[in-house]
Order: structure tokens, then sequence, then C-alpha cells
């Protein structure tokens, strides 16, 4: 008998990409999602790369009445709950928005999953919740701090699935700590498409290449690190799609609740990834050192080693071909979904 999983924020970055991991693995999905921070287009999109017209049911996640009607309809076996808001910036100058949308959302979704005896979650939590690295590479037992709105969202995210299985058991859940999601479906016709002005490196290192921004400013050279730009952790999200289906796969052979990081564990630098991007694209990238941005971190890379052992992932895509495929995304679509 095929398994319902229910995928909300459904068309965003991360979700359609595990949209298409979770069919390969022979998943019924059921999509939904309010279109506040995605196209509908991405529907148009998954059809045509899955050759199945997709599931989907356009709500808020906030909605109990709307849920409820999606769990009867389809009675899901598991939830992969990515519905959020998710610029770190943003949540600082609206920070009553991300608690009421990212908390509501949540506790309305686990609200929704009880009253239909559904009790597994894969929850779309992030590295952000390590706040400043002490040591590095980042395990999963580091201290956890919130230091924006936005990670708090995450951090109160995990404690509620904490205590939701403490006070039953039948609750199953994974808390994946993204670190820097990058990268595009092979494909090229779905990606990243961040609306406004790009918070993230690579979408706006790839809109400097197609022509949508004049050039990059590297937010400061000065950290303690090889080259003196910021170290993070990319991970393609191919990978992550995959670490989503391992995650989803863990918890439905009935295996206890688990946090993990999903990143590769090994860290590059701002410059290293517009040289490996200018490679892979062909395309220079026009760039100027400015003032660091508030907030940032020298450097943030996982140790990966529990999902390996746990999961049974590994990320399986290196930085050129993370670079290639955000610039075959990017470039066969220069102004992303709604062209
Ligand atoms: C990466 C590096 C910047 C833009 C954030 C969130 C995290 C997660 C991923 C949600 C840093 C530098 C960036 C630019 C630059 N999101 N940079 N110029 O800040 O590591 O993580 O996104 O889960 O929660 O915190 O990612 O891509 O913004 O920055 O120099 O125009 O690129 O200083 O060193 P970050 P990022």
């Amino acid at each position: 008998m095929t398994q319902t999983i229910l995928l909300t924020g459904a068309t965003g970055y991360i979700a359609s990409h595990t949209w298409l991991a979770l069919q390969a693995a022979g998943y019924r999905v059921i999509g939904v999602d309010n279109f506040s921070n995605s196209s509908p287009k991405v529907l148009e999109r998954l059809a045509e790369l899955s050759g199945q017209t997709p599931l989907f049911e356009r709500l808020d996640v906030c909605d109990g009445a709307a849920l409820d009607a999606v769990f009867a309809e389809y009675k899901p076996a598991a939830v992969v709950h990515f519905a959020a808001y998710k610029a770190v910036g943003e949540s600082t100058t609206k920070p009553l928005s991300y608690y009421r949308n990212n908390l509501d959302g949540l506790l309305t979704v686990c609200e929704t999953m009880r009253r239909h005896d559904c009790h597994r979650i894969v929850f779309s939590s992030s590295a952000t919740v390590y706040g400043q690295p002490k040591t590095l590479p980042l395990r999963e037992d580091a201290d956890l701090m919130a230091v924006n709105p936005y990670g708090a969202t995450k951090l109160i995210g995990e404690g509620i699935l904490r205590d939701l299985g403490a006070a039953d058991p039948r609750w199953q859940t994974a808390c994946l700590r993204y670190f820097n999601p990058v990268g595009a479906h092979e494909s090229g016709r779905i990606g990243e498409d961040p609306r406004g002005i790009p918070n993230n490196l690579m979408p706006y290192v790839t809109q400097v290449a197609v022509g949508r921004r004049a050039k990059l400013s590297i937010f400061g050279d000065d950290y303690d690190t090889p080259d003196g730009t910021g170290v993070r952790d990319y991970i393609h999200v191919v990978d992550l799609a995959d670490g989503h289906v391992a995650a989803l796969n863990f918890l439905l052979r009935g295996n206890e609740s688990i946090w993990v990081n999903l990143g590769t564990g090994r860290g590059y630098s701002v410059l290293e990834l517009v040289d490996a991007f200018a490679k892979a694209s062909g395309r220079e990238i026009p760039h100027e050192i400015v003032a660091r941005r508030a907030g940032d971190v020298a450097a943030c890379y996982a140790d990966p080693a529990l999902a390996r052992d746990k999961l049974g992932w590994t990320a399986k895509h290196d930085l050129r071909r993370m670079c290639e495929d955000s610039w075959r995304w990017q470039s066969s679509n220069p102004n992303g979904f709604e062209g």
C-alpha cells in the first residue's frame, strides 16, 4: 500500500526538490502551500518533471479547518513540514509575524496531526539554532542558542516536538538542521527563486551572473578564516531532499526521534564559492568588499557523522556541481518562475 506524505510549504525551494525525491522513493505526496513565498508555476514544473499531476491544495498551515479537510481526504502517514518564513534579516524587523506564522503554523499542523492519529513529522530546522559556534565542526550536542527571531522560531519548534515526544511516545520526530542550501535540480526547471533582493549568497551571485544585479557585495574580508571571508557549509538542495527521504524512512521504520545536521562537513569561503561559480558558469562575478553584515559568524560547518551513521545519508554533490546546477537554473530562468 503506497504511503501518503503531506508536504507543507510544498512549492518552496527545498520542498519542491523534496517532492520529487519522495515520489522517486515511491511515496504519494499531497502538497499544500499558500504561495506567500513561492510561485504556483512550480506545480507546472513538477508535473513536467514527474510525469504526473501534483496533488495539491492551496491553504495556510495556520488554518486548522483547511488542514483538517486535507488530513480527512488524504490520510497522510507522516508530515514533512517546511512552511515557515525564513529570512534572518527580515525576522529582526518583523519578529511578531515570524513568531505568529512559524509557531502558529507548526502548532496547527501538530494539533491536526494528533486529531487524525498521525504522529510522524520531519521538521525543517536550521544550523541557525547553534547561534555563534564555539567549536567546529558543529555536532548535534553543541550548545543551542537563538541569535535572531527566525532562529528562535526554529529552536522553539524543536522544543515543541521534543516535548510532544516526551508526553506521548507515539510521536516520532526528525528535526533536520540545514546548513547552507544551494544548487538546483539538474533539469534547470526548478530552483531557488527569492523575491526581491536575495539575502543569501548563491542566488545573489547567480543574479549578478545573469545580469539582474550589477555586482556582489562581499560582507567583510577580515574574518579569522583562510582568505578573510565567511566560511559556510554549502549543501546541494538535491542532497538535502534525499536527506528528508532518509529521515522519513528512518521514522517509518519505527525508530526513535532524531535531531540531525544535514551538511557536507566541508566549509568554503565566499571567495572560494565566487571563484567556483565563475569557473562553472564562464561568467565573471564583479564584486567589492564592504562592511561585515550584522549577525554573521566567521565560520560554520557541520559534523555530518550522525546523519551518516543513523540515516545512512551523506551528501554526494560537490561545490562544482552546486555551481553548475545553480547556473543552469538561473540562466534558463533569468527572471525565475514568473519569467
Ligand atoms: C553566506 C556567506 C555572508 C550574501 C543564512 C541563514 C540560515 C539559512 C541559510 C535558513 C556569509 C556572505 C552573503 C551577500 C555576502 N537560512 N554573503 N554577500 O548567513 O550563512 O545563513 O541562510 O535556514 O539560517 O542564517 O547564508 O547565504 O546569507 O551568507 O558576502 O550578498 O556569504 O556574509 O559569509 P548564512 P548567506
